[in-house]
């Protein structure tokens, strides 16, 4: 049985997959198209909402210095994705990878897995989505219910000259501190985020349309972010105030996280969620035309630009308006403030390339998925029924249609913070599992052809898988007890549905 269990699925099989055209989709993203996917999948939330919370909260304009600790990790993880995606270049990401190097059961798991990364991904974004196009409908005085604006059964309460905001512990202790009493002020408890909700059933009909007219939606989607970022960033150095940034590392106020050296860390682990989306390159290995070549530049490329960017936009942010007044829904728009009434035309526009950045971010999200569950559904792990690919638009149409749909229900019923933190941890999972991966199959398989070899093996692997561990160490108790039981859930699937139906089982391993 165990050695079953930790069979791997040969190269040769995985490479007749990549180049079977019969079932499979169309082969039509160039390697800027895969760049642009993965700017696509990863500047939203992060950028646009985390990084002043996380200034504001934990380490102040030091919040540059979490970026390039966070980096680093997902750097030292995408040179090891995009040796895994140069050489395997099929659908599934680390699924696959696993697949081909640490066995069925580990590669279910870790497909298992990636639901979190991909699936609840796209639903955390959507509420950030949310947020953002409700603060743009207000400023035209347009107002949607609040009872359909956030997770089912979170309350809010209406706030003098702030407006609509979640009630939390730390909400309560600063009112109470301000001597006003909350159950005096007019709430709201929530019954569906319709925003939310709306946006993933939108692009998950585009995704069942066609991976080509996808990806042109994602390009211009990408064109108005960067291209707004850039703006901000070069209009902005003209507003910095040396002033506020010193101190650089504001002192800690004695618990750890809040500010200091612990503070900077903490930070890190809460802008994570910003690098996240680079490896979705991976998954539409088998839509690109030449993926031995234009995986790597997808991945590393991607991952390069949006770190750059993110350094920048936390320099220029923190430089304008002082760390201490970032903590809203749209702290890029504070600065935008700052800058003066003369700059106030940018405001909209900034709100606008939100909207468009987190749009892309839950495409490419949405997009992932199914290609996911393609790949776990050939192997026999899922029923057939995940793999079949529409006649004419040649999508895998039934999976993109179901990750859709459970993908609305979480964005309508969650709050962004649970959903956010399971796609953390699920994701660092995932990078430490093909990082390690890396180390194993240059041990297992030295002669494999490898178009793209990661630089400084075990070395960088090691680093990678480290760093991203003491992130997930980072993350409270309640996550991993999520994580736990989404695991134990996937467990009790695979050994009563996956272990049966496996091809591998049926044609017999085949590795050597
Ligand atoms: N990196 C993506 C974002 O920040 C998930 O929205």
């Amino acid at each position: 049985m165990s050695s079953r269990l930790f069979s791997t699925k040969s190269m040769g099989d995985l490479m007749s997959q990549a180049s079977d055209t019969t079932h499979g989709f169309k082969r039509t993203l160039t390697a800027t198209n895969l760049t642009t996917l993965g700017i696509g999948a990863i500047i939203g939330a992060g950028i646009f909402v985390l990084t002043g919370q996380a200034a504001a909260q934990y380490a102040g304009p030091a919040i540059v210095i979490s970026f390039i600790i966070s980096g680093l990790a997902c750097a030292f993880a995408g040179l090891c994705y995009a040796e895994f995606a140069s050489m395997i270049p099929i659908a599934g990401s680390a699924y696959t990878y696993a697949y081909a190097t640490l066995g069925e059961f580990l590669a279910w798991i870790i497909g298992w897995d990636l639901i979190l990364e991909y699936l609840f991904a796209a639903s955390t974004v959507s509420v950030g989505w949310g947020g953002y196009v409700i603060s743009f409908l207000n400023d035209f005085g347009i107002h949607i219910p609040t009872a359909f604006t956030a997770a089912s059964g979170s309350v809010l309460v209406q706030l003098p000259e702030v407006g609509w905001q979640e009630v939390t512990k730390n909400l309560i202790t600063n009112l109470t501190a301000k001597g006003i009493d909350i159950n005096t002020l007019p709430h709201v408890t929530a019954v569906l985020n319709l925003p939310a909700m709306f946006i993933v059933a939108v692009l998950t009909l585009l995704l069942v349309i066609g991976i080509k007219e996808s990806a042109n939606f994602n390009n211009i989607m990408v064109i108005t972010k960067v291209s707004v970022i850039i703006m901000f960033i070069g209009l902005g150095i003209a507003f910095i105030k040396a002033g506020n940034w010193h101190p650089f590392i504001p002192k800690n106020t004695g618990t750890w996280g809040q500010f200091g050296w612990s503070g900077v860390l903490r930070g890190a682990g809460v802008i994570f969620f910003a690098y996240i989306g680079f490896d979705a390159v991976s998954t539409a290995a088998q839509e690109a035309k030449n993926p031995q070549k234009h995986m790597p530049i997808g991945i590393l490329g991607s991952l390069s630009i949006s770190t750059v960017l993110y350094i920048l936009v936390a320099l220029v942010l923190t430089g304008i308006v002082s760390y201490t007044t970032l903590n809203v829904a749209d702290p890029v728009a504070v600065g935008v403030n700052a800058m003066g009434p003369g700059m106030f035309w940018l405001r909209p526009i900034v709100k606008i390339a939100a909207i468009a950045g987190l749009s892309s971010v839950i495409l490419v999200l949405l997009m992932g998925q199914p290609r996911i569950f393609y790949s776990m559904s050939r192997d026999g792990l899922l029923p057939p029924v995940f793999s079949k690919v529409h006649p004419k638009f040649k999508t895998p149409y039934i999976s993109s249609l179901l990750t859709g749909f459970v993908a609305i229900i979480l964005a309508g019923i969650l709050p962004i913070s649970i959903l956010g933190e399971l796609v953390s941890i699920g994701t660092l999972l995932a990078f430490v599992i093909v990082c390690l991966s890396i180390i194993l199959l240059r041990k297992k398989r030295p002669e494999l052809e490898r178009p793209f070899r990661t630089p400084f093996v075990p070395l960088i692997p090691i680093l990678g898988a480290v760093i991203c561990f003491v992130q997930m160490a980072s993350l409270p108790f309640e996550t991993w007890l999520r994580l736990l039981i989404w695991m134990a859930l996937g467990f009790i699937i695979y050994f009563t549905y996956g272990i049966r139906h496996s091809m591998l089982r049926k044609t017999g391993p085949t590795s050597k």
